[in-house]
């Protein structure tokens, strides 16, 4: 079925949308739609936020020097090699200008706007479809196979929606095999995980993006960074747009990457939210939970339950999940759910059981 660029552009943690038409008030929302570090963000941001009240009158520092510094020394990364953007999203709609693409190959399920990217650029874009039966695992012999020279590759690394990740060699080889293609290697969920980043020996041919929405917790402040070749740097660069990211997001991403506490500690939290999350839910037999490397569960729901229904019911009680029917490859029958705080995750688990018992299932 052809997606049409609309309904592709769907995301989750649309709760302005899902308070409208449901007649309820956004803040009464448990979003577990938007997978988010359920702590919040960094104890420091209200400081910051008083402090930068003077600054928002002057523009921000053109080339970002102070945030940049910042990167490099938590990555390792040279600042030639860095260019932040306003949230991950700037730079994913940036990456395919960087060289003249053939052609736009996608492994999916995966983030949508992957697609939506390589299209607004002019890209025709093909897919490599995952196997269900294998956990949606790319088979990297299979998918290499596709590759052609001058073709764009963009890859979740863990991907959204189905949580799987390459290992880093599995990258490197296809890098290697693939000199003339170029890689996009999206890590926007890697700090969640114990996966190593691809971003300590990357390949010539490979951009590396991160979201700093996700883990740090500011999806409404918007930041982002990616890191890759200095030549591919300057072409992206090139299609970030002047002051795109505002002071005070600026400073909250110093201040973010500089408290290794915070990481280690969000780190250790959503682990263990995440073990017992998954041991509730999975005692549900209506549901199959996948195997997950990050902060969300992809959940497959036995008939007669759907995406639609599970929300209905679920939106009622004031709980948002992500549906997955515009994700390419899967349908009505899988959701998508966050991993939240300790009582979040029981009201959810208890609204399902509630929701489960009416169906008699
Ligand atoms: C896999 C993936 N990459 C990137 C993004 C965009 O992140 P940002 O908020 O930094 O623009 C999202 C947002 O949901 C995502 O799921």
């Amino acid at each position: 079925m052809p997606f049409s660029s609309d309904k592709l552009y769907h995301h989750g943690g649309n709760l302005r949308e899902l308070a409208d038409k449901n007649n309820i008030r956004r803040q009464s929302i448990i979003d577990f739609s938007a997978s988010i570090n359920p702590l919040g963000p960094i104890p420091e941001l209200n400081a910051i936020l008083d402090n930068s009240i003077p600054e928002i009158m002057h523009y921000p520092d053109y080339g970002y020097k102070e945030l940049r510094s910042a990167i490099s020394r938590f990555g390792g990364w040279d600042q030639s090699m860095i260019v932040p953007g306003n949230g991950a999203s700037e730079l994913i709609y940036a990456s395919p200008y960087i060289h003249e693409f053939k052609r736009a190959l996608i492994a999916v399920p995966s983030y949508n706007d992957y697609t939506e990217a390589a299209r607004r650029a002019g890209i025709p874009v093909e897919y490599y479809y995952c196997d269900e039966s294998n956990n949606f695992q790319i088979d990297i012999r299979a998918f290499s196979s596709m590759i052609r020279p001058h073709d764009l590759i963009i890859i979740g690394r863990p991907n959204n929606p189905t949580c799987t990740v390459l290992t880093t060699g599995e990258i490197e080889s296809l890098c290697i095999a693939h000199k003339e293609s170029y890689f996009v290697i999206d890590e926007s969920f890697i700090e969640f995980t114990s996966h190593e980043s691809i971003a300590g020996k990357l390949p010539d041919n490979v951009l590396m993006i991160r979201s700093m929405t996700k883990f740090y917790a500011i999806p409404g402040l918007r930041l982002g960074y990616a890191v890759g070749a200095p030549h591919h740097m300057c072409e992206l660069k090139k299609r970030c747009i002047p002051w795109g990211i505002n002071c005070i997001a600026a400073k909250t991403g110093i201040a973010s990457l500089e408290n290794s506490g915070y990481q280690s500690h969000s780190r250790e939290a959503i682990q263990r939210l995440l073990f017992n999350f998954f041991t509730k839910l999975n005692e549900f037999p209506e549901l199959r939970i996948y195997p997950t490397n990050s902060n969300f569960f992809l959940v497959k729901l036995q008939p007669p339950l759907t995406g639609e229904l599970i929300h209905r019911r679920l939106i009622c009680k004031g709980i948002a999940i992500r549906q997955c029917t515009n994700f390419i490859g899967l349908d009505d029958s899988y959701i998508r759910i966050a991993v939240r705080t300790e009582p979040e995750n029981a009201a959810f688990t208890s609204a399902l059981d509630d929701i489960l018992k009416d169906y008699g299932t």
